[in-house]
């Protein structure tokens, strides 16, 4: 295969986010010669979960695939958007009859990327395991693909950690999601593959992982249930650019910012 350029950005919340990184991201990927983008998509409608509108805006501003999460069946619409969309998947260890997919193979300028999307089982849903999850569909996929990327949408830093490691050469890249909060411990793992413990955001900055800090901080210190609402401050898209040698293997990752 030749040389790829991949961007994969942090969970886009609200839709103010997904119109920002729509304006932007043409532009980005010209600038790091991207020829891939990845984006988690669980949070893009108001209030979580996943709508037509911020699918569409996403697809068409430069994402060739959506991953999501735990909040990806929130809203009514998400079960034909799943259905009704190739580059959308639902994390792989979902029960099989829920609708959707957990992973997909797209064309990145020739070169075959498989995007799986994983969910994390420690402090979250009680979903199947997620190395089983995985090495099904690795096993299923073998010699259909040149680029294997992981999301995982995970709580526990030690579950992305040691999934990272378990596949460790056999993924080009295994990335974190859900948290929201980008980490500073990108590297590639000594098999080659790139990690990142999370992406970070893209969506509001001044927040508590997008929602108005009044609303946590009422939550929080008084114990009660509150209406979270997205805050409305200036965006910035958080994720990494990582560059595949002609041998499938992470050369470099970075953290990016637009
Ligand atoms: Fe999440």
């Amino acid at each position: 295969m030749k040389k790829t350029t991949i961007l994969m950005l942090g969970d886009v919340t609200g839709p103010a986010a997904a119109d920002y990184v729509a304006a932007r991201l043409w532009r980005v990927r010209e600038e790091h010669g991207a020829s891939f983008v990845v984006a988690n998509a669980e949070n893009v409608a108001p209030g979580n979960g996943i709508d037509n509108y911020g699918v569409k805006t996403l697809i068409g501003g430069g994402c060739d695939v959506l991953t999501t999460g735990n909040h990806v069946f929130k809203r009514r619409e998400a079960k034909n958007i799943l259905e009704d969309t190739e580059n959308i998947i639902r994390p792989c260890n979902y029960p099989s009859f829920d609708p959707g997919r957990g992973h997909v193979i797209a064309d990145a300028d020739g070169v075959r990327v498989l995007v799986i999307n994983v969910m994390g089982v420690i402090y979250m849903e009680p979903l199947e395991n997620p190395f089983r999850s995985v090495s099904r569909i690795l096993r299923e996929e073998e010699g259909k693909y040149d680029i294997c990327l992981i999301d995982v949408h995970a709580e526990a830093t030690s579950e992305k950690l040691a999934l990272a490691y378990y596949y460790d050469g056999r993924a080009g890249a295994v990335v974190g999601t859900h948290t929201h909060v980008p980490t500073a411990d990108e590297q590639i793992l000594p098999k080659g593959t790139a990690y990142v413990t999370d992406l970070g955001m893209c969506g509001p900055k001044n927040s508590v992982l997008g929602v108005k800090p009044e609303n946590i901080i009422e939550r929080m210190t008084k114990n009660m249930p509150v209406k979270f609402e997205l805050s409305e401050n200036a965006t910035e898209a958080h994720g990494v650019k990582i560059v595949f040698g002609e041998d499938g293997r992470a050369e470099s990752i970075e953290r990016i910012k637009f």
